[in-house]
């Protein structure tokens, strides 16, 4: 009764210029394993949960590079989206493909694009959740310990007294600001919503009713045809319509049946060229290299990723994100990563 669905649709902003719209950094060897971070995160998924109960939610231009990616699946396992509209679409579509295919399952919710290195602590963490939402109507998310007010996550807050390795949220904040992040923070009952996801396709269907119920009823027009020859025709004409919305915003922040439990693997959501760089191998001087052959001479604590044969020789450089693709040459201040979102929007306007 085991289901999961991956969401690759997203195009990785932050991780210009190796990220674009063309090729989303999901479909990318980040972290220079000779695994792309979909493949990765397939394969940690499918030590858990038969591949063919795998779905991949993407958009429909990254069709071909999916299945390229993954033979193991096969093409009525990715769900294609003809629009972006963010993750509660997706997510309530697939609910009803699965729920539909099989009303007893279960099913996970997993971004593509994160860091985790212990498996068999994500996988143990992942069963502790399915048993969970196998007994009750429950919406179960993964905590991590937060280390500094990031205000591009969402924050969960538990009971301080409340011992169980699952807890009742009181409060899912996604997004918060600054100040409210660090009042968190110091608060000492919170964590940061890893965004991946355990619940059974009904309870969560159950809560698109209840708190997405436009979305729900768009949707659940076209129950009959899911899963059919015709589901690509209703899918083309109705997602559109969605509205653009996360589960974060749309359904965590609103349910009174979000669980937590707290995850026992290493985690980074590896959403800028810092996380990445925090997660790789460092010289003796804190310089991170990818795919790249280097020459360094006093540069320290530097990000260099390039896909060129060429050599990259830098001198006095500190604090840099170096990256050298075909058409663009990056060089950006590290402490500045999340201004690249806003550059991209100029760059684009100009070329
Ligand atoms: N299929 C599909 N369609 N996937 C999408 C879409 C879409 O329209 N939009 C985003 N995604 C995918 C992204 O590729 C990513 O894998 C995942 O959904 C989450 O989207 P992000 O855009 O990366 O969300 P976020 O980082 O702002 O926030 C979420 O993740 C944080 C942890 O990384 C939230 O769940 C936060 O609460 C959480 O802390
Ligand atoms: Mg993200």
């Amino acid at each position: 009764n085991y289901y999961a669905v991956i969401m690759a649709g997203g195009i990785g902003s932050r991780f210009w210029p190796v990220s674009t719209q063309e090729f989303p950094k999901q479909f990318q060897d980040m972290l220079g394993t000779g695994q792309s971070l979909l493949q990765k995160t397939f394969s940690r998924l499918n030590k858990i949960i038969p591949s063919e109960n795998i779905y991949i939610l993407t958009n429909t231009v990254y069709l071909e590079i999916t299945l390229k990616q993954l033979p193991e699946i096969s093409e009525k396992q990715v769900v294609l989206e003809p629009a972006m509209r963010n993750t509660a679409p997706c997510i309530l579509l697939s609910a009803l493909k699965i729920r539909k295919e099989n009303p007893e399952a279960l099913m996970l919710v997993a971004p593509s694009d994160h860091w985790i290195e212990d498996e068999t602590a994500f996988a143990s963490d992942v069963q502790t959740c399915f048993d969970a939402a196998q007994r009750e109507d429950v919406l179960l998310t993964l905590g991590v310990a937060p280390t500094f007010p990031n205000t591009g996550y969402g924050y969960i807050e538990s009971d301080k007294s409340d011992a169980s390795e699952i807890k009742i949220v009181k409060q899912f904040r996604e997004k918060p600001d600054y100040e409210t992040a660090k009042a968190f923070l110091a608060a000492g009952n919170f964590l940061w919503n890893a965004g991946i996801f355990i619940w059974s396709a009904k309870s969560i269907v159950d809560s698109f009713e209840k708190h997405l119920a436009e979305m729900n009823s768009l949707f659940s027009k076209g129950v009959d045809v899911l899963n059919t020859s015709e589901e690509r025709h209703f899918i083309d004409k109705k997602y559109p319509e969605a509205e653009n919305i996360s589960i974060d915003y749309g359904i965590l922040e609103k349910a009174a049946n979000v669980f937590v439990k707290k995850a026992t693997f290493d985690w980074n959501d590896l959403g800028t060229w810092g996380a990445l760089y925090d997660k790789l191998e460092k010289d003796e001087n804190q310089n991170a290299v990818v795919n790249a052959e280097t020459l360094l001479m006093n540069s320290k604590s530097n990000m260099v990723f390039t896909d060129s044969k060429k050599l990259v020789v830098l001198d006095g450089i500190e604090d840099y994100i170096v990256v050298d693709k075909e058409d663009v040459l990056l060089l950006f201040p590290k402490k500045k990563e999340q201004e690249i979102k806003e550059l991209l929007k100029e760059v684009s306007n100009k070329f």
